[in-house]
């Protein structure tokens, strides 16, 4: 099917109250293995393209996969931009495709964050896609940009953000880190019911490996509707890699890498309990 807006995926998710995977794409072969998965356990999905892969200069080479995997599959597939640093990068996105797009201003000023954030979801909603925004900066590591800061969202800065700027979905730091967490996450649900009472926007969960399966269930109990992997993801793909390397055969490598990816993708995907319900998009 075409592709899908984040907008309608996560309207979905918030009537089942399940969230929606969004998974950082990095090569040709994991957005592969992540629709295997999606369509085994006919979970909709978020194929996200981040700052590492645009970097490398792959955005458009992966926007032309995530369209054709969206074209084939059964499941409803968004593309989303992770983390947009700038307005320019956005738009760029736009033109290439994407369905989605985050704008991550949680490391400026709150009035600036606003203003930027406001100037994005204007472009986007233009063209019909949709806009994830970010309070609260994310630690831990991600792309290679570093930041340690603790990440509590401030509940005042929610309710006015979601008075001044519109956008579809909303990630909040309640103790989350990207990458691998240091002994066991700390999480603040009551900081994340808070934000849920205030009525936000489907709300994001960022830094989603390696945070326990319990967890993650109370977080989407409160009214988590989006959950980002990365990490652990790259990991399933690169132990698959580093397993077959010995048998010096390549067709054998990216097989073993491509199903040990899937399985993680499915593994997440019962766990966030988006699967096996068709997924009606109006
Ligand atoms: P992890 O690498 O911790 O899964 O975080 C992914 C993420 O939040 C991407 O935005």
């Amino acid at each position: 099917m075409p592709l899908t807006t984040l907008k309608d995926v996560l309207a979905a998710a918030s009537q089942t109250r399940t969230a929606i995977p969004g998974f950082n794409i990095d090569n040709l072969e994991i957005p592969e293995a992540v629709m295997a998965a999606a369509e085994r356990s006919k979970s909709p999905v978020i194929l996200t393209i981040g700052q590492g892969a645009i970097n490398a200069g792959q955005m458009l080479y992966l926007a032309d996969v995530v369209r054709r995997l969206a074209d084939q599959s059964s499941v409803p597939v968004v593309m989303h931009l992770d983390h947009g640093v700038s307005y320019e990068q956005v738009i760029q996105c736009l033109r290439a495709g994407f369905t989605s797009v985050m704008f991550d201003g949680s490391h400026l000023p709150f009035e600036e964050n606003v203003k930027i954030t406001r100037e994005v979801a204007a472009a986007a909603h233009a063209v019909g896609v949709s806009v994830e925004a970010e309070l609260g900066a994310i630690g831990g590591v991600e792309d290679n940009l570093i930041r340690d800061n603790r990440n509590l969202v401030d509940v005042r800065e929610v309710e006015r953000f979601i008075s001044e700027v519109e956008v579809e979905a909303l990630a909040v730091g309640i103790g989350n880190a990207h990458g691998i967490y240091k002994g066991l996450p700390q999480l603040d649900f009551d900081l994340l019911q808070r934000c849920q009472d205030l009525n936000p926007p489907p709300l994001v969960l960022h830094g989603g490996s390696g945070i326990p399966d319990d967890m993650i269930r109370r977080a989407i109990r409160i009214g988590i509707r989006k959950i980002n992997v990365a990490t652990e993801l790259r990991n399933a793909f690169m132990h698959g890699l580093e397993e077959a390397v010995g048998k010096r055969d390549i067709y054998y490598m990216y097989r073993n890498a491509f199903d040990q990816a899937a399985a993680l993708a499915e593994k997440k995907m019962r766990l966030f309990q988006c699967v096996d319900e068709p997924v009606h998009i109006a």
